[in-house]
């Protein structure tokens, strides 16, 4: 096992020799020095490479007929006189119920339930039978600056922990508590909820494989940080995010291991093999690319790049599959995820959740999923990513602006334990919610993958000078351009959308 620091490079190796590492981690400070190591088996390089394909996203087909009408016909629940009587059963946006009583005992996309640790009741807890307020942005607020995980201060990290602290001391049934916060994300995905608000009480609600992603998850954390402020008494409270797509950030966040001592972020329930130093694989299946560090990052910075350019070029590619009141996300036609959520997303909370568990708890299943500390920070690079795929400016990188997306709304308690409704329109302008991303590189935007015919060869074809990994001679002189060809691990086409085995 050959070991290399990204600080000090030694010469052990040959792709320890690599520009690309002493580029990108030369302004790593020493205190931030950490070791990778890479499972460096000789035969890694017989692997069989295949990821120039387009990862299958299913897109939703272009239908004449509102396809609501064809589960009407199919002899639903709802006939045709029925109808008249729900008039917004047509065209109608998503809405979580006013009566967050009717939330029932999630069951749902759970193979393993009698095995399922967390519990299946998600529902939260009802303070009063007021319906929900419609929530108003505050004016002006102060900006809360999301730092990356991997460069945050002893001081941050010392004041994160002690607002998770603080949230684990609260009474269970506090809908500020450590679990209650972990059953919206229950609630919202193993079919707490139903469509009852829009008219169809025995349609599930959900939230995942859907356009609703990005938005819901964005609202989730938006109060889950304002919360955690709260507890600290800091408005300015911003939770660190998960830097996956920059090299610098490809292992799980060091503030998340156990410490030795009471680590309230550190959570049981994690994939042992996959602490630091094993680099993080953005193409993450169910098994080890065993992939060299090199080649891992290599690979996780094109599959970055074809999730956030190349299959995502407009709306629905990023967001996902167009999904309103009345759509049965039992039916698989409404199971359509974006990129990043069909991608990297889905694969974080695989590689992170505990194989040895019945429903790879905590991060690997929708239900327990929000217990792990660590899915919000994941969740903040998530959503990092929407930020990222509008600011790049490019023709077709918009949300969507139907009604039915923009009045799409989710309830939830704010800090001040207020139960509110929150619409898709209020989430698209982060600085107006008050909270922004500490800057960090975007390597991946340099990480076009070379799309080339079997049996074509690429090397002849690029121009310049083109190497393989081990024959890159550090240092590479700044005059000319060094072209590294690297051999990429096998990624996933397509994963299984509800249950995140
Ligand atoms: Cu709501 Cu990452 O899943």
């Amino acid at each position: 096992m050959a070991s290399l620091s990204f600080t000090t490079l030694p010469s052990t190796s040959s792709s320890s020799k690599n520009p690309l590492f002493s580029k990108i981690f030369s302004h790593v400070k020493q205190s931030q020095r950490f070791q990778v190591s890479c499972n460096a088996a000789a035969n890694n390089n017989e692997k069989t490479v295949k990821n120039s394909e387009t990862p299958k996203l299913i897109l939703p087909k272009t239908e004449n007929v509102d396809r609501r009408n064809l589960l009407l016909g199919l002899g639903g629940l709802y006939g045709a006189a029925n109808m008249t009587s729900i008039p917004s059963a047509f065209g109608t946006p998503i809405a979580a119920p006013d009566n967050i009583s009717d939330c029932v005992t999630a069951s749902s996309n759970l193979q393993n339930s009698k095995d399922a640790v967390r519990g299946l009741a998600c529902c939260p807890p009802v303070l009063s039978s007021d319906k929900p307020k419609d929530y108003v942005l505050p004016i002006n607020p102060v900006i809360r600056v999301r730092p990356a995980a991997q460069r945050a201060s002893e001081e941050y990290i010392a004041k994160y922990k002690a607002a998770i602290q603080a949230m684990k001391d609260l009474p269970e049934d506090h809908p500020h508590s450590w679990k209650q916060q972990a059953k919206i994300h229950c609630a919202y995905c193993n079919g707490g909820y139903n469509q009852e608000q829009s008219g169809f009480p025995d349609i599930q609600l959900q939230i995942h494989n859907t356009w609703l992603f990005f938005p819901f998850h964005r609202w989730y954390l938006y109060f889950y940080e304002r919360i955690l402020g709260k507890l600290i008494k800091d408005p300015t409270f911003a939770l660190p995010y998960w830097n996956w797509d920059n090299p610098t950030g490809m292992v799980l966040p060091a503030m998340f291991e156990t410490d030795g001592k009471r680590n309230p972020i550190f959570d049981p329930y994690r994939n042992a093999t996959h602490l630091p130093p094993t680099i993080f694989e953005v193409g993450y299946n169910g098994s080890d690319s065993g992939a060299s560090c090199i080649d891992q990052i290599s690979a996780n910075l094109s599959l970055m790049y074809r999730q956030m350019i190349t299959s995502a070029p407009d709306t629905t590619t990023f967001f996902g599959g167009e999904f309103v009141a009345g759509d049965d996300p039992l039916n698989k036609e409404f199971n359509v995820a974006g990129s990043i959520e069909a991608g990297v997303h889905t694969a974080a909370h695989r590689w992170v959740g505990d194989p040895r568990m019945a429903n790879n708890e905590d991060m690997g299943n929708f239900y327990s999923a929000g217990y792990d500390p660590l899915f919000y920070v994941h969740h903040a690079n998530v959503d990092r990513m929407w930020k990222i795929w509008k600011d790049l400016g490019i023709k077709g990188h918009n949300e969507p602006t139907s009604d039915d997306w923009l009045n799409a709304s989710y309830v939830f308690y704010d800090e001040n334990e207020e139960l509110v409704r929150v619409y898709n329109k209020d989430c698209v302008n982060i600085k107006r919610m008050g909270f922004d991303y500490e800057r960090s590189e975007i390597p991946w935007l340099h990480s076009r993958p070379v799309a080339h015919a079997k049996g074509a060869n690429v090397a002849a074809k690029l121009t310049g000078i083109v190497k393989k990994v081990e024959d890159v001679k550090l240092p590479v002189k700044l005059n000319e351009i060094v072209k590294v060809l690297v051999k990429r691990p096998v990624i996933a086409d397509r994963f299984e959308m509800i249950t995140l085995p």
